[in-house]
């Protein structure tokens, strides 16, 4: 089967993990060992950030950002429910209330006049996610934010390498949370990342990460045990080295699949722009006009010809049974009809240019 995702690690991780553990340390009690400071340069540079805050998940990143924006009980925050259901427990981890909103069926990115709409005397802040690896419409997201005076966290998760205004993801956000997790651009097995221009907010994320402490046994805040471990943090440092050929080779898989399957009318591929590119984390494409019948029988045909193709996100977060039951939510239409019609098809930096004949010529045959 070729897999929707796959690490991509070598020796060099191995022999990192194996360095920390001969040498030590394992993790810092203020969550700033030697690896993690190394490895959080690296990633603010990378990301084009004053600060990075390397913490132990993508999730606690978000949770982290929701809190350093000050969401407290029953504050709103305005999300997309097209999404990881992450970014909403961040928002409810918080004490705050997720006020989902529809997307725009082109980016399936949030849509900012229903931001717009949403805002109440309760928003404290708003959430947009990059999804798929395309950047959300942050500039408008901001210039609502800045009129509103709230905050503009951006769920980065799937975005390491992509670009938005030519700039690198988060930019224009107060603080943006990127995932280390195992099938993302790059890997530290768990892991996340919180990137932002702000020193006060990197005071307080730090804080945070370790139980609102600055010096041990003195809590000047509510916090957690969200410190990245140093062994966590060593194979970040190997990934960092490689990830812009990781994301090369996303790229260059994405391209030859965009050229072979652009001549099918039944589909609509994924949206790019010249100053606003993908990080490739999926190359998701929707059967235009189809009900989830259709795609899903499309899905069971690419997998009995070994293409591990997926559906991400089929369940919107405001239909899930959790929150369905204790938030108020309204009908999101443009939502409800991409989960049923996406899909997505294999183009990590394992998979190879034949591969990528195989899947475009498969996928186009069963179409
Ligand atoms: C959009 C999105 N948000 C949040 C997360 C949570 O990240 P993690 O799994 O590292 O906690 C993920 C990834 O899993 C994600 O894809």
């Amino acid at each position: 089967m070729i897999s929707i995702n796959k690490p991509q690690t070598d020796e060099n991780e191995v022999q990192a993990v194996l360095d920390v553990m001969r040498s030590g340390p394992l993790t810092n009690a203020l969550g700033m060992g030697p690896k993690v400071l190394e490895f959080e340069k690296t990633f603010a540079a990378f990301a084009g950030a004053k600060y990075a805050v390397a913490v132990n998940t993508g999730t606690a990143a978000l949770h982290s950002a929701v809190m350093a924006m000050g969401v407290k009980r029953d504050d709103e925050v305005i999300l997309p429910s097209f999404t990881f259901v992450a970014t909403a427990e961040a928002v409810v981890l918080s004490g705050g209330r997720p006020v989902f909103v529809d997307i725009d069926p082109k980016t399936y990115n949030l849509s900012p006049k229903a931001v717009e709409k949403a805002i109440t005397k309760k928003t404290k802040a708003i959430l947009p996610v990059d999804l798929y690896g395309f950047s959300a419409d942050m500039k408008s997201l901001r210039e609502i934010a800045n009129k509103h005076n709230l905050g503009l966290v951006e769920d980065a998760a799937q975005a390491h390498g992509t670009t938005y205004a030519g700039k690198p993801a988060g930019s224009f956000a107060d603080a943006a949370c990127w995932s280390l997790y195992a099938s993302k651009n790059m890997t530290t097995g768990e892991g996340g990342v919180i990137t932002t221009n702000n020193a006060k907010i990197d005071e307080t994320l730090r804080m945070i990460r370790t139980h609102g402490e600055k010096t041990k046994y003195t809590s000047e805040m509510l916090g957690n045990n969200y410190r990245m471990l140093e062994l966590q943090a060593a194979i970040g440092n190997v990934q960092m080295t490689k990830l812009p050929s990781f994301i090369a080779k996303r790229r260059r898989n994405a391209e030859q699949l965009t050229k072979m399957l652009q001549e099918n009318t039944q589909l609509t591929l994924p949206y790019e722009t010249p100053d606003c590119q993908h990080s490739w984390y999926l190359y998701t494409a929707r059967l235009i006009n189809s009900t989830q019948t259709q795609r899903n029988k499309l899905l069971d045909n690419l997998k009995a010809k070994n293409i591990g193709a997926e559906a991400y996100y089929i369940n919107p977060v405001n239909t899930m049974p959790f929150y369905q039951n204790n938030y108020q939510t309204q009908t999101l239409p443009e939502t409800e009809k991409a989960a049923k019609q996406v899909f997505s098809l294999p183009i990590h930096p394992g998979v190879t240019e034949d591969e990528i004949k195989f899947i475009g010529k498969t996928t186009l045959e069963l179409l």
